[in-house]
């Protein structure tokens, strides 16, 4: 056995569940003392939820990257850590020893580092998935500057607010990303960021579809030309700074009820023993496998189950460019039939996306080396489970649903493969040293079983958000205020018979739209921005293969233009404002919206027209106009 702290049977999950609950810190310092630290802890853990403030692994010196690289180049030097597949079949992929992710590794860190990044710094890293986007990650990890990873869907206002929100002085990105037949002008984009922000000092550009350009002196550099000096400079090494294990490892924007994203902050030691031992516990990686996670890595899933659980447990993480129907919708069954991927993990979204297509571009594969699969990002619907136990595992491998979030940092609520049963659309149980219960309105535990409430973590685990950058206070808000020592997710939940939770979605105004976070709110401020929009209200409703679709009700200052062309206007803002992401799928223009006499819009109703309930719409006596309503669901799409 290799993982010694990897659980092999119902009976072990059982008892260790138990110790981890009646010993906590006896339990993850067991765990913590399989890493190689610098110094070890004086203290377990310190913790309230009322401020908060929680402490793991206190006084304790790391650095993460010598946990995913140096400490694996003895056994596993010439393993492969990183396997990448590019967009186009045609192009030849790429492989990556952990002795030379190592290298690259510190070669950028020294790049990092002649470009003046030191120690705390933000560094904002916006590419497509190539490994030196993995590279530049590590690289920030090695000398202790805080990255801060922007998916490439979002566009220049979005980037420029966080940017200005982290005050990120450097920025890591391509001159574009190539994903299917599209070509995405990533340093374009950047360069419009920049407008709005001069305190940006330096950009390193990677080259990638070598799109033309602008580098403007003294500001812009390419990696390529900054890897040379460091070469001809000789010094290949670069020694991993010595870190806190409470120092920032790294903030990932992400929405929530209000207009503005927040910065969710991850540590160094919390979050580095708790993706690997999510990892290794819900895949039940075994050594020498291949993982392949279709996230990107500008999202919280790519951070923890591409980059720094995978690879601080020496496996080998495939990292895939492009996209999954591109060339055609065999593209992922290609990928793993080339390379024998054993443990596949993807969203619910793309299976419903490629069930679309039929078994043709399924039936073309042989799929035989994989043994286990896995889903995130939202619920699964039973009939999307069926098809990828089915057709993709053929019936034999497990399907893991893991439920997480990015201000968790790991999977909390998930069976474990060949250890716990999964059932469709059931997350299942709780990891070992997590806390999960069930609150009403009012506070209340829900005890006892076939009972449905909000989901909260009532203990702390080492992977937990610690606060949201440059604004505690709103973490506390957000997350600690709406029930006393609680950490509150935002979702519902039912807990079935035997224990078992099943997610029914998010309780406050966030839609999850293809495995995407979207805050209701943030999409309404864009609309709004529209010149010839007087007000709107955003909500959620059910899309076959999105999950959720974005719709919404808009009231225009003028009535009589063009509806069709407002339509494309009033997304194109949106595109520009957030980015193609919170697209609205559907746009309903309305005289009025029902709002309380307080001034207040009930989204109860709206919500209930866009899923295509008419009827029972509910009490609707406290409106200001209940006129509203008749026009509302007679213009329904
Ligand atoms: C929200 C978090 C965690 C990585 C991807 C999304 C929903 C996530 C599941 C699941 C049902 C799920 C929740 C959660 N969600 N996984 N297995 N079953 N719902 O990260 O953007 O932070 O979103 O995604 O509503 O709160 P995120």
């Amino acid at each position: 056995m290799s993982y010694p702290y990897q659980i092999q049977s119902r009976e072990e999950y059982d008892s260790v569940y138990q110790k981890s609950v009646a010993d906590p810190e006896g339990f993850w310092s067991d765990i913590a003392g399989h890493f190689y630290w610098r110094k070890r802890w004086d203290k377990v853990l310190d913790w309230n939820f009322t401020e908060p403030d929680v402490k793991w692994f206190s006084g304790a010196k790391l650095n993460i990257t010598e946990n995913c690289l140096d400490r694996h180049l003895g056994l596993l030097g010439n393993k492969p850590a990183i396997i990448w597949e590019p967009n186009s079949p045609e192009e030849h992929h790429r492989m990556l020893t952990y002795r030379d992710l190592h290298l690259k590794v510190m070669q950028f860190a020294n790049v990092l580092k002649n470009n003046g990044v030191t120690k705390g710094d933000r560094v904002c890293i916006y590419m497509g998935m190539v490994p030196e986007l993995a590279i530049a990650v590590l690289a920030c990890a090695r000398i202790g500057a805080i990255h801060s990873v922007i998916f490439g869907g979002f566009s220049a206002q979005s980037i420029a607010d966080r940017l200005q929100d982290a005050n990120a002085k450097f920025i890591v990105t391509c001159d574009g990303a190539f994903r299917g037949n599209k070509e995405i002008p990533l340093k374009s984009v950047i360069d419009d960021a920049l407008v709005q922000c001069k305190f940006v000092e330096k950009v390193i550009v990677l080259t990638r579809t070598r799109t033309p350009v602008s580098m403007i002196k003294g500001r812009d550099v390419w990696w390529e030309d900054e890897i040379k000096k460091v070469e001809t400079q000789g010094n290949a090494d670069c020694p991993a700074e010595e870190m806190d294990a409470e120092d920032m490892l790294f903030i990932l924007y992400t929405s929530g009820s209000t207009g503005k994203p927040k910065g969710v902050v991850h540590t160094c030691g919390g979050y580095m023993v708790y993706t690997n031992y999510s990892f290794i516990n819900v895949f039940n990686y075994q050594p020498g496998e291949i993982f392949f996670c279709t996230a990107d890595i500008g999202w919280i899933t790519g951070h923890s189950y591409i980059v720094y659980g995978p690879l601080s447990a020496g496996a080998t993480t495939l990292m895939f460019e492009g996209v999954p129907t591109w060339p055609d919708a065999g593209r992922f069954w290609d990928i793993i039939d080339k390379y024998k991927v054993n443990i596949f993990y993807t969203a619910p979204t793309a299976i419903r996306s490629l069930m679309g297509y039929g078994l043709g571009p399924v039936q073309q594969h042989k799929l035989t080396s994989l043994r286990v699969l896995g889903t995130v990002g939202e619920p699964i619907n039973e009939e999307a489970w069926n098809w990828f136990h089915e057709h993709i595992g053929k019936s034999k491998c497990p399907i893991v649903d893991t439920w997480w979030q990015t201000e968790t940092g790991g999977i909390l609520i998930s069976n474990m493969a060949n250890v716990t049963p999964g059932i469709p659309t059931y997350a299942t149980y709780p990891l070992p040293g997590v806390q999960p219960v069930l609150l009403d309105e009012q506070g209340g535990e829900i005890t006892g079983n076939n009972v449905t409430g909000n989901l909260c973590i009532k203990f702390p685990w080492p992977g937990m958000i610690r606060t949201t950058y440059g604004d505690h206070e709103r973490c506390r808000t957000n997350y600690f205020a709406t029930y006393e020592n609680q950490y509150f997710t935002g979702d519902g939940s039912f807990r079935n018979e035997e224990g078992m939770y099943r997610i029914t979605g998010r309780v406050d105004d966030v839609l999850n739209v293809s495995g995407h976070r979207i805050g209701t709110a943030e999409v309404e401020n864009a609309i709004n921005m529209h010149a010839g929009v007087v007000e709107s209200a955003v909500v959620g409703y059910p899309h076959e293969i999105k999950g959720q679709g974005i719709y919404a009700y808009v009231i225009l200052n003028n009535d009589q233009v063009d509806k069709e062309l407002f339509k494309k206007d009033i997304t194109a803002t949106v595109s520009r404002i957030i980015g193609p992401i919170a697209k609205p799928d559907k746009i309903q223009f309305v005289k009025g919206l029902p709002k309380t006499r307080s001034g207040k819009i009930m989204r109860r109703i709206l919500r209930k027209v866009a899923e295509g309930e008419m009827e029972n719409l509910g009490d609707t006596s406290a409106l200001l106009e209940p006129a509203v309503v008749q026009e509302i669901v007679k213009g329904k799409l």
